[in-house]
């Protein structure tokens, strides 16, 4: 799939360098030209001779040859490649990619780079979290730089945490996406919820659940990926957007989420609803903090606006609605009844039953069943993984009607 892309790889100056020539060779086996542009500091843990013997091209490190004088020329090799990865990028680097410092032949060549730029950070935890570095890397995405986001995991330092590059095999994955990329919801307007709500008991206190929104997140992200205009309304998180055709609202309670879904849903050609919302909420939400008392208390609850119901009842008739069920027993009948309650056209099951699915984790699992009686399941997958399954179901369902 990668064959004939031209791929510029920089590697900067972090113990991750040493396995990018594995990269280089996964994507030379995939038919891809490959060519290695490194800082001089990057030598000192991988080096370029090996770098050459697999790209099977020269690489370049200096902006001129200091035998011949010649000059490497920055702006060709930028103009070149059909795609720049820089894998791993060190918080120097990316200090000076997101400030337009260009003071080596890679950072020169970034910034003459016409491509679409990937960038693998790989740093230790503390480098990671530091402010300074997170708004280095919000402002690389800002430019349209597409983040491989590092994973968690033991760092050459010993410490444990965010900062190892994402593995080649994974990189390898995430570009041969992008030349795969479908751009199937190109022109489509989408409203996608995710997340908890919290309820208020007091100013202090909220009854709230487990959701992560990482799966309505994931959503956002994919269709956004495939040319949608989303707009996702989301209850508290800790998840970024990254892509600039997210529109976020950020709302806290169901009242509020179902404010803005019904405000945003009649321009909309599809919506998901992967927010978990409260069933219930507090009656009377104390102004002040309760003060404890002798004894028990009890909260009155009244039922929320069900967001999900309310839009099929609204949905008009070329317009998609999907729901998500989370059951513990007798789910499909259970998803079923939904489906057919709540008017939608598809609802995607997850079973808390399943290991490895359902709130807070990296991974779900999920069937799908439309209104039209088609059935399809997934494996434990992880929730990007889900979010591709469940937008190409989409697009199979409506693709038939
Ligand atoms: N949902 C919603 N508004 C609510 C409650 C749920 O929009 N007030 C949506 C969720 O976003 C999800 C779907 O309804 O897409 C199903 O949520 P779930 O909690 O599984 O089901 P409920 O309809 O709340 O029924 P129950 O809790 O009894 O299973």
């Amino acid at each position: 799939m990668l064959k004939g892309k031209k791929i510029l790889i920089g590697i900067t100056g972090s113990i991750a360098a040493y396995k990018i020539p594995l990269l280089v060779r996964l994507f030379k086996k995939e038919g891809a030209e490959v060519k290695v542009v490194m800082t001089q500091c990057a030598t000192d843990f991988v080096t370029p001779l090996t770098l050459s013997t697999l790209s099977q091209q020269p690489v370049l490190i200096e902006p001129y040859n200091k035998v011949d004088g010649s000059w490497n020329s920055h702006v060709e090799w930028g103009r070149w490649a059909d795609v720049f990865v820089l894998a791993p990028v060190s918080a120097n680097t990316l200090a000076k990619m997101a400030n337009g410092v260009a003071d080596n032949l890679l950072t020169t060549t970034y910034l003459a780079a016409k491509c679409p730029v990937f960038f693998a950070p790989a740093m230790d935890l503390d480098m990671y979290h530091h402010p300074t570095t997170q708004k280095n890397t919000d402002i690389l995405i800002s430019y349209g730089n597409h983040l491989i986001a590092p994973n968690e995991g033991e760092l050459a330092s010993g410490l444990c945490g965010a900062g190892r590059m994402e593995e080649p095999e994974a990189i390898m994955e995430v570009i041969r996406g992008f030349f795969e990329k479908k751009n199937d919801f190109k022109g489509q307007k989408v409203l996608i919820s995710a997340g908890p709500t919290y309820e208020l008991i007091d100013p202090v206190r909220f009854i709230g659940n487990f959701s992560s929104g990482k799966m309505g997140y994931a959503l956002a992200e994919e269709l956004a990926g495939r040319g949608a205009e989303v707009v996702l309304v989301s209850g508290p998180v800790g998840i970024k957007t990254l892509n600039p055709s997210i529109r976020l609202i950020s709302v806290r309670t169901a009242a509020e989420m179902a404010k803005a879904c019904f405000e945003v849903f009649p321009s909309c050609d599809l919506g998901i609803m992967a927010a978990a919302v409260a069933d219930y909420t507090v009656q009377s939400p104390a102004v002040q903090k309760i003060k404890k008392q002798e004894g028990r208390m009890s909260i009155e609850l009244i039922p929320t606006t069900d967001i999900l119901a309310g839009l099929g009842k609204m949905k008009k008739k070329q317009q998609f609605l999907t729901g998500f069920a989370l059951e513990t027993e007798n789910e499909t009948d259970n998803a079923i009844k939904k489906l057919q309650n709540k008017n939608l056209d598809l609802i995607v099951l997850n079973s808390l039953n399943d290991q490895g699915a359902g709130f807070g984790t990296d991974t779900n699992k999920v069937q799908m069943i439309s209104s039209a009686g088609q059935v399809k399941e997934t494996g434990l997958l992880s929730k990007v993984q889900v979010a591709a399954e469940i937008a190409d179901m989409i697009c199979l369902i409506r693709s038939k009607t």
